[in-house]
């Protein structure tokens, strides 16, 4: 059982996808199937990001043990106002310095429901909490 915490700086560009990378490291470590791999580190990115361009900052925790790997992202902001009309592809309300970095295309949070087995939102004015799992043993994928 492995379980990490990273800080998330808003607007960061720089240190943007650290946790993510962190997080890749630490699975081909542990042997993680590389499909799994590729699915988690996707959503972390996917998740950070959001972090960095659509909040104040916050922090991420990854957890993994021998039934699921379990990525937490908290941050304070403005929330997500819609999270049904958020998850659609396309929508976003990414600024310029973000369009200008590569992203605000609207196919992050769509991109983690694809990928994660269960995803869960939380989010009001004062921010947001996503929490994407991924099971290891079987197909227990959950559609909600
Ligand atoms: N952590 C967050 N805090 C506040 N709003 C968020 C957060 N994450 C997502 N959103 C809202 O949901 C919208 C859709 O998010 P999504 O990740 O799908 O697209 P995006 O971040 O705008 O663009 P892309 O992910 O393609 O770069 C965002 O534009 C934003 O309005
Ligand atoms: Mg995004």
């Amino acid at each position: 059982m492995v379980d990490k915490e990273y800080q998330i700086i808003a607007n960061n560009f720089d240190l943007a996808g650290r946790a993510s990378s962190d997080i890749k490291r630490t699975l081909k470590e542990l042997n993680i199937n590389p499909g799994i791999i590729k699915k988690v580190c996707a959503s972390s990115y996917e998740a950070e990001i959001n972090v960095v361009i659509h909040s104040v900052g916050g922090y991420a925790t990854f957890h993994i043990d021998e039934d699921e790997i379990v990525l937490d992202f908290y941050d304070d902001g403005p929330g997500i106002f819609d999270i049904e009309l958020a998850m659609l592809e396309g929508y976003t309300t990414a600024n310029s310095i973000a369009n200008s970095n590569g992203f605000g295309a609207g196919m992050g949070l769509s991109n983690i429901k694809r990928s994660a087995d269960k995803l869960e939102i939380e989010s009001d004015e004062f921010g947001t909490h996503l929490r994407a799992t991924f099971f290891l043993r079987g197909n227990q994928h959950e559609d909600f």
